[in-house]
């Protein structure tokens, strides 16, 4: 069943923490991050630890203020934001060439949204892997709800080691998840251990692009900004991820930044100067009322402690993406199509 009532986001704030432990959650989460003192090196030893802290406080404002896909999409204009969703699921679908009875492996599936919509829309059977809980559980009700997809499973685990034999899946997807990875060449390589020899992988990476000069200042504080709303050690370059990819083993068959071509800003359901009816939750005013409303809850003791910390360091989020791709050093949709070459040389 849909969580996506103002109740549903206060309670379920902390997943599968124990709601007296959600304030400290979130402390221990913060101090990972530049903004709060922490390092690079620390996140990237801790990333489990890091990552599902993240997911289990942020998840049910996900849903709350997103839906079941939780990911951006490049837009035509006089296209929902929705609408532009499903299809940057179904442009996967097709770069991989997804055939019905296929098997496929969702990287990093969150609460199954795209997992759903591409298997529908493929007649594929996809596992969904996920480190966290909390969005697993969600996934399974989610799927029970749905009732349409019964060849589709979830699998608890980390992608940096997957419990799979070498060589099982048809096809391989990540939806702006691998981003989370400590090592890129690390998760791309278990990746092509578990694809069979011929096959596809296609993602959509967060990445920093050509415009970002690390010794900017500016573009620093807005990559730690990104880094801390949204649970990322570190956020690479596009090229890192193709030479990672290319370390691998993988044969790359196209790789673009779809930003560059939207005619609608990705970001732009994030900024604060617009209003939309459709996604009226993520307008300024419908995230000023959210904002009041976790307060309220979490003072009437209905939102755990620490609810409304987790709602500003996600705000801080919004705004370091919608700077990140406003001066066109961010993006969250580097898309790439690759092969695992059927003998290895
Ligand atoms: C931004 S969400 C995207 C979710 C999903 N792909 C979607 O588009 O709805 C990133 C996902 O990656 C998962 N994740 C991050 N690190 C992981 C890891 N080491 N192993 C497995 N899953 C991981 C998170 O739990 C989360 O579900």
């Amino acid at each position: 069943m849909s969580k996506s009532g103002a109740l549903d986001l206060a309670t379920g704030v902390g997943g599968k923490i124990k709601k007296e432990d959600v304030q400290s959650a979130v402390e221990q989460y913060e101090k990972y991050h530049v903004c709060f003192g922490g390092g690079e090196e620390t996140r990237k030893a801790n990333y489990s630890d890091m990552v599902n802290k993240y997911y289990d406080l942020a998840t049910s404002f996900y849903e709350f203020g997103w839906g079941e896909s939780f990911h951006f999409a490049p837009r035509w204009k006089g296209e929902s934001l929705r609408e532009s969703i499903k299809r940057h699921e179904h442009f996967l679908a097709l770069q991989l060439g997804l055939k019905p009875g296929m098997k496929v492996l969702d990287v990093g599936c969150g609460i199954g949204g795209p997992l759903r919509e591409i298997a529908r829309f493929s007649s594929t059977s996809i596992t969904g892997l996920n480190n966290n809980e909390y969005q697993i559980s969600r996934g399974r009700e989610l799927n029970r709800a749905a009732g349409s997809c019964e060849s589709c499973n979830f699998v608890k685990a980390d992608f940096m080691k997957m419990p799979f034999p070498d060589n099982s899946f048809d096809g391989i997807y990540a939806i702006e998840a691998t981003c989370h990875a400590p090592d890129a060449v690390g998760s791309y390589k278990e990746i092509y251990r578990v694809l069979k020899p011929g096959q596809h992988f296609a993602a959509y990476e967060w990445c920093m692009t050509d415009h970002f000069d690390p010794d900017n200042e500016s573009h620093q504080k807005t990559k730690a900004e990104i880094e801390l709303g949204n649970g990322l050690p570190d956020i690479r370059t596009t090229k890192q991820c193709l030479d990672a990819l290319k370390l691998a083993g993988f044969e790359v068959i196209s790789e673009r930044d779809l930003a560059v071509d939207s005619p609608v800003s990705w970001y732009l359901p994030l900024d604060t100067s617009r209003f939309s009816i459709t996604s009226f939750r993520l307008t300024s005013f419908g995230r000023f009322i959210t904002r009041t409303m976790v307060k309220t809850l979490e003072f009437a003791g209905i939102a755990p402690a620490g609810s409304n910390r987790v709602s500003s360091f996600l705000e801080k989020a919004a705004e370091g993406l919608v700077e990140g791709g406003r001066k066109e050093i961010f993006t969250p949709m580097y898309f790439f199509l690759v092969r695992k070459p059927l003998s290895e040389s």
